[in-house]
């Protein structure tokens, strides 16, 4: 070997190197990035599949709503626009314009459908001036990011005007769910859209009871309303107008079976709203994403924040059949209308309107109803599946109580008949206690938040002591891995009852009973120790997230404090921010939650220079 051949084979060997090199760096350049080649997760589910990663990019805006948008659609009596099948055109019409605030100039928003799993990343990118928001994202744990559930002042700061928040985690709880703007106002006024987690077929315990589970088979419910016209309830953001817009159309062929999605997004009414559809039954086979045993039934009762999986059997041969939602409150007549139309018939031809043939007459009421024979109520529903062995136990490891009653500051004294005084003088109050939201993020900046600001029964603010009325960010907290019975009263006697969202959790309805007065906290303990109070079903009771505890009633719900973190307990109709109603829950230590990550936004003061000052 000569010294030249070493050096030459050197130079070869680093050249094949550099070679193999510059094709790796070609193949990773020609390679595209996850987020390049991810349009949409929208796929069929398979159980040996690996997770996607899923990326949205919603646009907040605000928009005044204006006819002359719509103008051209009315010329074109196609109305093929997208502009023309939506919220713009349909209510604009006779109405005064009004202020709406949209993702991605839709109503609903986009339509999020995904695997089971599945990890979303999701860009809100406001571009609301002057105006802060936050999406909660229902139905899902959040699990390994406590961090993403979007509520203001609890788990992060609102987004504020033209900056991006990119919420990521995991779609683990499989269901029919849906994102909104935690205010209540944001999400009248159009702030919302369906989160759809679907299940590997092999591991979806319903699949043998339908055909097709289409992502164009999903119902969502919202009120709308606008300060000239009447309330209405939209169905995908369409309604029926006089000048005969195109309402939502479900198509379907004949002989096949259909998995309907359906949620309740947005309602200020408060109302429930019962939905049919002209000879047809609906099977119900899941609430708030969670299976249980199915019930046929004629018609289905609903509640703000919830959400119904039923299955639609085509057993007609032709025709098209009007879904009609209505409100079930006498003093609001909301109507919502869309079309079951059979492919292949011709939708312009006269749609019946002929109400049952089928000869069941059951209703399915999501809610804890006064049980009546033609009815199916909450109480009872079975779910699937048994509740998890540390909560079949009689006795839980923690109990906490909560009675929801007011004070009426002008007369001083609480009024039970619910009659005389409005809403704006009722102060309300959960265990004596008015929540307010922290002035800092709790979760993500619990230094910035004075201790004094907290409260719960064995912690009342100092200034509280002398006064019936308190102030304060509510906050319970809860060992990890305990189980927990909570147990709701409720002492307003509100017609409507109060509905409930749990974050971070979905609870099992183990008891419920109402009562035709005030029942005290000490009249209930005492009925439960002598066996009286009412019998709770241990076994297989059905599991929600969202539950409305009647006038007067008395609400038993188990969960298995098993996700750290701090989560909301929120009243659904809060009427702006919060009207007292909301408790936060904290599960587990500090050191037991996932640490929020060191770049988290947040929020602070600003307070001027001093420099003048010196
Ligand atoms: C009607 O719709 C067609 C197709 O979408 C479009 O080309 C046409 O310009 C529309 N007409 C009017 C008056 O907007
Ligand atoms: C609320 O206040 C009343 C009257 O001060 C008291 O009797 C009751 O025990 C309090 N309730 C709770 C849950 O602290």
């Amino acid at each position: 070997m000569t010294a030249l051949s070493t050096s030459q084979n050197i130079f070869l060997r680093l050249s094949i190197l550099l070679g193999m090199a510059a094709a790796v760096v070609t193949v990773l350049y020609l390679t595209p990035l996850p987020d390049q080649n991810i349009k949409s997760c929208d796929r069929p589910c398979h159980e040996l599949d690996w997770p996607m990663i899923c990326r949205y990019k919603l646009n907040i805006e605000m928009y005044q709503t204006n006819k002359h948008i719509c103008e051209n659609c009315r010329r074109n009596s196609s109305g093929s626009s997208s502009q023309c099948t939506n919220i713009f055109c349909q209510l604009t019409e006779d109405s005064n314009p009004r202020s709406i605030i949209t993702a991605n100039r839709q109503i609903p928003g986009p339509s999020i459908q995904v695997c089971q799993n599945d990890i979303l990343i999701v860009d809100v990118i406001n571009k609301v001036p002057g105006k802060s928001v936050t999406l909660h994202w229902r139905g899902q744990p959040n699990h390994e990011a406590p961090f993403m559930d979007g509520v203001p002042m609890v788990t992060q700061c609102p987004i504020a005007s033209h900056t991006v928040f990119q919420y990521k985690f995991r779609a683990s709880h499989a269901g029919t769910h849906f994102y909104h703007a935690f205010t209540d106002t944001d999400r009248s006024n159009g702030l919302f859209g369906a989160l759809v987690v679907r299940k590997a077929d092999k591991i979806e315990p319903h699949r043998k009871l339908y055909d097709l589970d289409l992502k164009e088979h999903l119902i969502i419910l919202s009120e709308w309303s606008d300060p000239s016209t009447s309330k209405t309830l939209l169905i995908n953001g369409k309604a029926p107008s006089e000048r005969g817009s195109a309402l939502s159309l479900f198509t379907v062929q004949p002989g096949k079976r259909y998995r309907f999605r359906t949620a309740f997004v947005n309602s200020e009414s408060g109302c429930p709203v019962t939905l049919t559809i002209d000879q047809h039954l609906m099977r119900v086979i899941a609430l708030d994403g969670n299976p249980i045993v199915p019930y046929e039934s004629n018609s289905l009762t609903i509640s703000k924040g919830e959400r119904v999986d039923f299955v639609l059997k085509a057993n007609r041969m032709k025709g098209a059949f009007y879904l009609t939602a209505r409100s079930t409150c006498s003093e609001s007549d909301l109507n919502g209308l869309a079309v079951v139309n059979y492919k292949n018939s011709d939708r312009n031809i006269e749609i019946k309107s002929i109400k049952d043939t089928t000869k069941l007459t059951r209703d399915f009421d999501t809610s804890l109803c006064p049980s009546k024979l033609g009815s199916v109520c909450l109480q009872d529903v079975k779910s699937l599946e048994k509740m998890p062995e540390e909560l079949r136990e009689s006795e839980v490891d923690r109990k906490i109580y909560l009675d929801i009653d007011f004070r009426d500051p002008r007369r001083n004294l609480n009024e039970h008949d619910g009659l005389a005084s409005d809403l704006r003088s009722k102060i309300y109050r959960i265990n004596n206690l008015t929540f307010v939201y922290p002035s800092s993020p709790l979760l993500t900046q619990p230094m910035d938040v004075p201790s004094t600001l907290i409260c719960n029964e064995l912690m009342v603010p100092e200034a509280c002591r002398a006064s019936d009325i308190c102030e304060c960010v509510h906050l319970e907290t809860i060992p990890l891995g305990q189980s927990v019975e909570v147990i709701l009263i409720d002492q307003t006697g509100d017609a409507k009852g109060h509905t409930f969202h749990f974050h971070g959790y979905h609870f099992y309805i183990v008891a419920s009973r109402q009562f035709n007065r005030v029942m005290t906290r000490d009249e209930i303990k005492q009925l439960d120790e002598e066996n009286r109070l009412v019998k709770r079903n241990l076994n297989n009771p059905a599991r929600k997230d969202t539950v409305t505890i009647p006038k007067f009633g008395v609400v038993i719900l188990r969960f298995s404090a098993n996700n750290p973190g701090l989560w909301m307990f929120r009243d659904e109709n809060p009427q702006g921010w919060t009207k007292g109603l909301d408790v936060v829950f904290e599960v587990g230590e500090r050191h037991e939650m996932v640490a929020t990550p060191s770049n988290f936004p947040s929020c602070g003061n600003y307070i001027g220079p001093e420099f003048f000052l010196l």
